[in-house]
């Protein structure tokens, strides 16, 4: 029998019950639909409306449902729906028409609004966890190669030395950014929609803040219209993922070029790569590219949330159902790539003589320019004079690290001595905060260490 039945009475059509079901996609939802339905029943208790041997009795109920759910022994099937009609149902085969009471003051609407919630504060969780990990494994790796140095990049040219720390370091600063977002979410998705009935709230004198403290939110939606309508922290989540993910996308991109045979820059691990049906010498960066791919995908979840959204009339519109595809394979997709990431990186070997040799004698081109800038000739000078001499090395064949003292003074007489022209002297001569100095690398790595510390701190607190 139908929630429904009374009004529509007839039979519905298979295909109507097939479509418009939601089991399948409700099943990572059933162990918060339980709490919810605890929640109620003390609520309702609280106000007078059922008695408190009642509510002791669904109490008792919902936590062996809540067991069998996790034990994976809870029955499925099919015609039943959705989840809430599960186990409403299943409710009734365990207490009989004690379970008819559970329902008043309130709807599907604010019940599957309050179990998505709980499901994102989970995953906002464990994406706050997942991006620490990935973040201890960058700085690790920096850490590890402290002394190194490789050829930096702007568009995909060579442009100056880089400690291997800064590009490392660079990544885990956009993940502290992603961190910030999500913690940021975790206190909107962290409110409470239940009391609000179907959309108008309750006839019945609900507590909603002891709703909420139930179910550890940290307070309750106001509007009771927007309470059940609002799905922008489902939004939050999968844009934010999305921004995670091209993060993500942008570092495997790296250790896709950085791993090739024209690169050379670093190995990557064998149990993490594989090689080819045919071609006896490939190792190819599969992790990498797997995440690169499910990037583009979640960007398009991302694209999907906000168009479930955009053209829905004020209210529950049943639209929203489709919002858990996106937001699972948005949440699979950021969770697993973070935590292989996580462990496959501390596994790559950079080959640090290779990275020191593919560094070009043109990038230190920026370096002698501001030599002549420090002997007091003014920069726009300064870069002429070095372009000239870089183009004179090139007609001839040679590096800019060949040019004899005689050469650099046919074009600036007064240069006394030949600069050092090794990539260590050149990050050397970096003197900015945050630049690729060993000291600036090194107060980047402590801060950056810090700040996981301070976060992991918060995360095991809890909210
Ligand atoms: N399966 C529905 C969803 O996920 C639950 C809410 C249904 N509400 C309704 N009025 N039909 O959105």
């Amino acid at each position: 029998m139908k929630m429904w039945h009374g009004r529509i009475d007839a039979p519905a059509a298979n295909l109507f019950e097939a479509f418009t079901s939601s089991v399948v996609q409700d099943r990572r939802l059933a162990p918060y639909d339980v709490q919810v339905s605890m929640a109620h029943a003390r609520a309702l208790q609280r106000a007078g409306l059922i008695s408190p041997a009642d509510a002791d009795t669904l109490d008792h109920a919902l936590g062996e449902i809540a067991s069998e759910i996790d034990a994976d022994t809870f029955a499925w099937h099919d015609e039943l729906e959705d989840v809430h009609t599960h186990v409403e149902v299943r409710l009734r085969e365990k207490v009989g028409a004690v379970a008819d009471v559970l329902h008043a003051g309130r709807s599907r609407n604010d019940q599957v609004a309050a179990d998505l919630r709980l499901y994102v504060k989970d995953r906002t969780r464990d994406a706050l966890g997942a991006i620490l990990d990935l973040q201890t494994s960058l700085v690790g790796l920096a850490a590890k190669y402290a002394d190194a140095v490789m050829p930096g990049y702007t568009h995909l040219q060579q442009a100056q030395p880089l400690l291997i720390a800064q590009p490392l370091l660079a990544y885990a600063a956009m993940l502290e950014r992603d961190w910030e977002r999500f913690k940021d979410h975790l206190a909107r998705v962290n409110r409470s929609p239940l009391g609000s009935g179907a959309l108008a709230g309750s006839t019945f004198p609900l507590d909603r803040s002891f709703l909420a403290e139930q179910l550890g939110f940290g307070g309750v939606i106001a509007n009771s219209l927007d309470a059940v309508s609002d799905r922008d922290f489902v939004v939050e989540f999968v844009t934010t993922a999305a921004l995670c993910m091209t993060h993500l996308s942008r570092l495997s991109e790296d250790l896709v070029l950085w791993s090739s045979v024209e690169f050379g820059l670093i190995r990557l691990p064998d149990a993490f790569s594989s090689g080819s049906s045919m071609m006896p010498q490939k190792k190819n960066p599969d992790v990498a590219e797997l995440v690169r791919g499910k990037a583009a995908l979640v960007i398009g979840d991302a694209t999907g949330v906000l168009a479930l959204v955009k053209g829905i009339p004020l209210g529950y519109n049943r639209d929203l159902q489709e919002n858990t595809t996106p937001l699972y394979h948005a949440s699979d997709s950021l969770l697993g790539s973070l935590s292989i990431l996580a462990v496959m990186l501390p596994e790559i070997e950079f080959d640090t003589a290779r990275a020191e040799s593919a560094i070009s004698g043109f990038a230190y081109a920026t370096d002698l320019a501001d030599l002549l800038v420090e002997g007091g000739m003014p920069f726009r000078e300064a870069h002429a004079v070095v372009g000239r001499i870089v183009s004179y090395c090139l007609e001839r064949g040679r590096d800019l690290t060949d040019l004899t003292l005689a050469e650099l003074q046919a074009a600036v007489p007064w240069v006394q001595e030949l600069p050092e022209w090794t990539a260590s002297a050149s990050v050397r001569r970096k003197r900015t905060a945050g630049s690729t100095h060993p000291d600036a690398v090194a107060e980047g790595l402590r801060a950056a260490r810090a700040a996981i510390d301070e976060h992991r701190a918060w995360l095991a607190a809890g909210i």
